[in-house]
């Protein structure tokens, strides 16, 4: 609750520059800088022209978190909490010179849509793809997977196909499974809560908060990282491409 509100303060502090500043940066060369700042800071998860993958697509001019200028920035500025979304190691300038080039991406005509049929997508995901035992949409389904109701609006194609064929590739953070063993024999598994260069810390599979100092430590293995299946060979090419559309089709209630 405490973490909660301090986020809460952050951004309306955030919010409250970005209103006392209108974004002087939104001009020919304030775009292209922020277009060459994209590429470096940003392209490796939303894709070179904003397609997508493992960040959401910025194509479709419409956005979760909110399209005015101002919600905009903040995103950027601050990251989206308790997502991969991080917060941006640039000047607050080089934020509006990136906010006014995001902006053009919802209206280049650039955006990619899925080859594949959301419709029989669906059929696969709830029957052969069994997807609802770990996953929930809307409510209905399990929890051992991510909830999937918007994951069409957080993830690029790119990325919803990665996550069928290499679930191990690209795990999201919350979901990262380690196992560690002490020096004197203990073991823990969990799912990695933190971890720095002298301690990691975990939450074990019951529900317990674990911290270690790694060098305690003889074991940390990741070697499970996925409790995701790969659906590379057990699904057909055109059923994975189908399930993709029917995932990007997922955008919640917006
Ligand atoms: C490590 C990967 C990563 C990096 C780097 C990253 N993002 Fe993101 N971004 C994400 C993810 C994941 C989301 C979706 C979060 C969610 O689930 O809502 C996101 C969401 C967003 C959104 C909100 C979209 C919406 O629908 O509201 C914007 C805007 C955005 N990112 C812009 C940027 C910009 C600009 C940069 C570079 C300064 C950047 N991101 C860097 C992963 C990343
Ligand atoms: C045995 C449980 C299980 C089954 C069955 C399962 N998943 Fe998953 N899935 C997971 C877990 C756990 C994760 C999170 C770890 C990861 O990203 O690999 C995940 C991750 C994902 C992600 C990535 C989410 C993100 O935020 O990037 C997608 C997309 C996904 N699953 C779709 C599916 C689809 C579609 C099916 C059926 C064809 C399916 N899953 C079947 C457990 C499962």
């Amino acid at each position: 609750m405490r973490s909660l509100l301090r986020i809460a303060v952050g951004s309306v502090v955030a919010l409250t520059c970005a209103m006392a500043q209108q974004n002087t940066f939104d001009t020919p060369e304030g775009r292209q800088q922020g277009a060459a700042l994209f590429q470096t800071h940003c392209a490796y998860c939303h894709g070179a022209r904003g397609e997508g993958g493992r960040g959401a697509d910025l194509t479709s001019g419409t956005y979760k978190h909110g399209g005015s200028e101002r919600e905009l920035y903040a995103t950027i500025r601050n990251g989206i909490p308790g997502t991969e979304m991080p917060t941006v190691r640039a000047t607050d300038e080089e934020v509006w010179k990136i906010t006014a080039f995001v902006k053009t991406l919802g209206s280049a005509g650039l955006r990619e849509t899925a080859t594949g049929d959301p419709v029989a997508g669906k059929a696969v995901y709830e029957t052969k793809g069994r997807c609802a035992t770990c996953h929930s949409i809307n409510g209905q389904g399990g929890n051992l997977g991510p909830e999937l109701t918007a994951i069409g609006r957080s993830r690029g194609l790119q990325h919803l196909m990665a996550s069928l064929t290499t679930p191990e590739a690209d795990v999201a953070v919350p979901y990262r499974a380690v196992r560690v063993v002490t020096k004197s024999g203990k073991t823990a598994s969990g799912i990695r809560l933190n971890e720095d260069d002298i301690s990691i810390q975990l939450r074990d599979t019951g529900d317990n908060l674990r911290a270690f100092m790694k060098e305690d430590l003889k074991e940390i293995s990741r070697d499970k990282p996925s409790l995701m299946p790969s659906y590379g060979t057990t699904l057909s090419k055109k059923e994975l491409d189908d399930v993709v559309a029917y995932l990007s089709s997922l955008r919640g209630s917006l």
